[in-house]
């Protein structure tokens, strides 16, 4: 009966979809709780690869329910395109999704006002994916957004989209000199997404906390990671929503006493993509040879994503936020054929040791990172299932980051497919 978060424990795209993907086998419900489809998480089954956005990982089980839940930001175009593509390739989408009517709904202007923030930001742009993300979690705090339960009211969605036309459109003439948005033309366009949504928007509240009550087994999907969280990441270089697990209680409607456990995803090495501090980033071979290897490209946008060492001082960092009970290691086998390897251990900033992370944005942007080296192994780890049979210096590596975290690692992730991982502990 456990209720599980899976959140990232790094920047995102730790591997967090084909951990949940695993897991959903002994799961009943999938949900995701934040985020939208800036989102992407990969799942590899046999040879075919799924990418993901705004529909939970676990939908490739189809006796699996699967949850938009309240805290996610639904583009309605994006999200039907999502559902034909998977319906085109055999999986089935139907009364398994369900969104909550209380999802906020992510506009055209949302999207423009995206990009247009992003120009005038300059040099010192965020590096957003572009899909809208920050202006409709605005809009949601600025209590002026739409939601998903709001395309069943016609008219009622007319007068609030005419209301948020008029500042929006003034921001466009005036400020961004850009072409206005016509009310109709949005109204028509969601009124069609209603047509063909309307089956699964569902108050998902009741169903998560009945199957709570029903001693189901639960999977709270987070995307992002726990550095890019709006309050406890690298501000501002973070998204727009709570990707912590405490992000699951608030973004499902489920109390914090029903949490039975959190799960931290941590790749191997650490990547980013987008702009803002990253303390142990390559810019060397090392850091392209991890690039190329570990098909380091966003699985949204294919931006080459940035990569570095392991950093335990954001790892005790999101562990501490998280709370985590366990942790997955992922993508061991991009780092085979390693002569040695780093694990960032503290910062020095102007004679100053930082053993936790330091909130300042400066201090992140400008530190050294002092690292431990631990010694590489040359064999391949690619596809091994038993502990027992990694190189003695993969297991140490693992022990080594069990041993600073001072957090049970329950699995370890050898390679993209499904069955290519070490569990070390079953979570159901
Ligand atoms: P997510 O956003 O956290 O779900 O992660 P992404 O899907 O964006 O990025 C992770 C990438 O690594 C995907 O291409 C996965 O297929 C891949 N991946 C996950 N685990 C492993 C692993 O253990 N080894 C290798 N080689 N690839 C992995
Ligand atoms: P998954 O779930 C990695 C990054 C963007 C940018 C910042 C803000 O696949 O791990 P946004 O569009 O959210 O306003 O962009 O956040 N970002 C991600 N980076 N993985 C993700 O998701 C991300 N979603 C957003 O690159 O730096
Ligand atoms: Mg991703």
């Amino acid at each position: 009966m456990p209720t599980l978060v899976i959140v990232g424990a790094q920047w995102g795209d730790e591997g967090k979809g084909k951990i949940v993907d695993v897991l959903t086998e002994k799961a009943d419900i999938v949900a995701r709780y934040q985020g939208g489809h800036n989102a992407g998480h990969t799942v590899v089954i046999n040879n075919s690869k799924f990418v993901l956005h705004l529909i939970p990982s676990g939908i490739l089980h189809k006796n699996t329910v699967c949850i938009i839940g309240n805290g996610v930001v639904v583009e309605p175009n994006a999200l039907i395109k999502e559902i034909t593509d998977l319906k085109k390739r055999g999986i089935k989408v139907s009364d398994n999704l369900l969104i909550s009517k209380n999802a906020h709904l992510i506009m055209p202007y949302h999207i423009a006002l995206d990009s247009a923030s992003e120009k005038t930001r300059g040099k010192k742009r965020i590096g957003t994916t572009g899909r809208g993300i920050g202006p409709t979690y605005v809009d949601k705090m600025a209590r002026t957004g739409l939601r998903v339960g709001d395309l069943l009211t016609p008219e009622a969605f007319r007068g609030k989209l005419a209301t948020n036309l008029k500042n929006v459109n003034f921001l466009m003439k005036n400020l961004y000199k850009a072409p206005a948005f016509s009310a109709k033309k949005i109204f028509d366009e969601y009124m069609e997404y209603a047509r063909i949504l309307r089956k699964h928007i569902a108050d998902t509240d009741v169903i998560v906390n009945e199957a709570i009550e029903k001693k189901q087994n639960l999977l709270l999907e987070g995307a992002q990671g726990t550095l890019l969280d709006v309050d406890h990441g690298t501000y501002p270089f973070v998204t727009s929503s709570s990707s912590i697990a405490g992000g699951a209680c608030t973004g499902l409607g489920i109390g914090p006493t029903r949490i039975t456990g959190v799960i931290g995803i941590v790749k191997a090495y650490t990547t980013r993509v987008g702009s803002g501090p990253f303390p142990t980033e390559l810019h060397d071979a090392t850091g392209e040879k991890m690039r190329e290897k570990g098909g380091e490209f966003g699985a949204t946008t294919g931006r080459p994503r940035r990569c570095g060492w392991l950093d335990t001082v954001i790892l005790k960092h999101s562990a501490a936020i998280n709370g985590f009970s366990g942790i997955v290691i992922t993508k061991l086998d991009i780092l085979d054929g390693l002569d040695t390897i780093k694990i960032c251990t503290s910062y020095r900033y102007k004679g100053k040791t930082y053993k936790d992370m330091p909130k300042d944005i400066e201090v992140l942007e400008n530190c050294t990172p002092v690292y431990e080296e631990v010694g590489g192994w040359q064999e391949s780890t690619e596809g091994i299932t038993e502990f027992g049979k990694l190189p003695k210096q993969a297991q140490a590596y693992i022990r080594k980051i069990e041993e600073l975290l001072g957090i049970k690692i329950v699995i370890v992730s050898t390679g993209q497919r499904r069955d290519e991982l070490i569990m070390l502990q079953e979570q159901f």
